[in-house]
């Protein structure tokens, strides 16, 4: 009787052990309780941000360096900081160059002083926080949204100079030592926002074209180190594919639009392309935990983005394609060429169904587009490790609940067929199996499920 009493005690020390508070499942249950209402305080970039309640506001009145304006901070309803709001703090400069697009009124010298001004006020370092990007960004769709390009009642020079300091811009606007503040527009004003520019670009890049063919500019051309760009107007007798970069090795990226895509020629007989290759673009995109848009089934983006505008718009889809080939940034498979659509209602931004690949390789991917706009190379990454973690994870699962599943039998059967063998053995026995498949219950319990996703 008292080796009885013992033996449960002990059993019961056994059983308390497994379920004390370092198994997971104890941790997984307190992480699940919504416990806390608040945000804590906390001092963020010399910001002191009080604690304040789940889905409220709160800012401060000072921004940094040069900029005016009010830094708020958002307290998500899962009482988590979201990253500090300074898209309401802008620079001097920029608001003064903000308020002057109020003054556009159709003339071309209008349009070229605050175009120059912006390439002076938007080159790198001059943008300090995410609400200079901004509004940098508002100045730009200010000077390419109906500019006097339309009409185009102006001198060659004008024009050029114009669409130059236009480019200069968006190159810049573009660097990579930017990302960061593109990246908080994204998570705290737009999650569209550099979708949105390169669209409208799109569109300054058809009115450039037409200006060209009106003022007698054949080609230009503007070579940095983030943005490519190549136009060529062309006379209804041309016969030569136009080709961008067109002197690039067999592994580079390179667009070619076949002379066959023109089916018309506008008033003055002429046709017109504009190719640009965006080099950082990739980078700048926001990330799939900000813009669930931006992933794609087939994969993410691992190439440079490029566009392609023709004049006039033509008629698509082209029967002829134009032919993109894409040097890939790492090691990918399925590769697939997707056009950039914002509107698009569907659950990603990128379409796959408008190019074929025609040939792919470890390093470079050839398509064919029946579409003039934003493209890029998809494919499914190769360092991508949580394919992996998939099948491992099911595979303890499915060990444990078999090895539970003949726990259980074996503690049943010693319970209810070995009951007249009530011994010391047996009740030892019997605790071992509990508090074995306790543990094991704990394991499988304790498992994030987002893990094993
Ligand atoms: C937080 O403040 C910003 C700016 O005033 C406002 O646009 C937003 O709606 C506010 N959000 C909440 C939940 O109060
Ligand atoms: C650009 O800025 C410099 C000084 O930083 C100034 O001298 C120059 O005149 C500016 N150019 C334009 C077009 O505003
Ligand atoms: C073109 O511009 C000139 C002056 O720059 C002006 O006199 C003329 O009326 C304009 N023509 C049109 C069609 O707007
Ligand atoms: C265009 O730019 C060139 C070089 O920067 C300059 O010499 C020329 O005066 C400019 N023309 C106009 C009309 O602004
Ligand atoms: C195309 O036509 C232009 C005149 O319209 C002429 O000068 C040029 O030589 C022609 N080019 C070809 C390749 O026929």
């Amino acid at each position: 009787m008292r080796t009885k009493v013992m033996l449960v005690w002990l059993c019961g020390v056994l059983v308390a052990y497994w379920i004390s508070p370092v198994s997971p499942v104890t941790e997984a249950s307190t992480a699940t309780q919504p416990t806390t209402t608040k945000c804590p305080q906390e001092t963020l970039d010399g910001y002191d941000w009080p604690s304040i309640s789940a889905g409220t506001n709160t800012s401060h009145s000072g921004c940094p360096g040069v900029t005016l304006g009010t830094v708020y901070r958002f307290c998500r309803s899962d009482a988590t900081w979201e990253v500090a709001d300074y898209t309401r703090c802008v620079s001097p400069t920029l608001a003064s160059l903000n308020t002057q697009t109020g003054n556009l009124d159709g003339s071309p010298s209008g349009y070229l002083h605050l175009a120059e001004d912006l390439q002076n006020a938007s080159k790198p370092a001059k943008l300090v926080v995410s609400g200079d990007l901004l509004t940098a960004v508002t100045i730009m769709y200010a000077l390419v949204e109906d500019s006097f390009l339309v009409t185009c009642n102006a001198t060659s020079a004008v024009v050029m100079n114009f669409t130059e300091a236009v480019l200069i811009s968006a190159r810049q606007l573009l660097d990579n030592s930017y990302s960061s503040l593109w990246t908080e527009t994204h998570q705290v004003s737009d999650v569209d926002a550099i979708f949105t520019f390169l669209e409208k670009l799109d569109s300054f890049y058809g009115d450039v074209l037409s200006c060209f063919s009106l003022v007698n500019i054949t080609e230009y051309s503007l070579v940095t180190e983030n943005l490519d760009v190549a136009i060529e107007v062309f006379q209804a007798n041309t016969s030569e594919a136009f080709i961008f970069p067109s002197n690039s090795n067999s592994d580079a990226n390179q667009a070619t639009v076949p002379v066959a895509v023109f089916t018309e020629a506008d008033t003055s007989g002429h046709t017109a392309a504009c190719i640009v290759w965006y080099k950082s673009a990739s980078s700048l995109l926001p990330s799939t935990d900000i813009n669930a848009r931006s992933a794609h089934q087939d994969g993410q983006i691992n190439s440079d983005v490029v566009s392609v505008t023709l004049h006039p718009t033509q008629v698509q889809p082209f029967n002829e394609p134009i032919t993109l080939r894409f040097s890939h940034h790492q090691a990918g498979n399925n590769p697939v060429c997707a056009l950039l659509d914002v509107s698009l209602t569907s659950s990603s931004v990128w379409s796959d169904s408008e190019c074929e690949t025609v040939s792919t390789t470890s390093d470079v991917t050839t398509c064919n587009c029946h579409h003039a706009t934003n493209f890029a190379l998809l494919t499914t990454l190769n360092d991508d490790d949580t394919v992996l973690k998939v099948p491992l994870n099911a595979i303890m699962v499915t060990g444990v609940v078999i090895s539970l599943l003949f726990l259980v039998a074996t503690f049943v059967l010693l319970l209810y067929v070995n009951r007249s063998l009530e011994s010391d053995w047996a009740l030892v026995v019997k605790c071992f199996l509990l508090t074995y498949i306790i543990g094991q219950i704990t394991f499988l319990s304790g498992i994030n499920p987002q893990k094993i996703r």
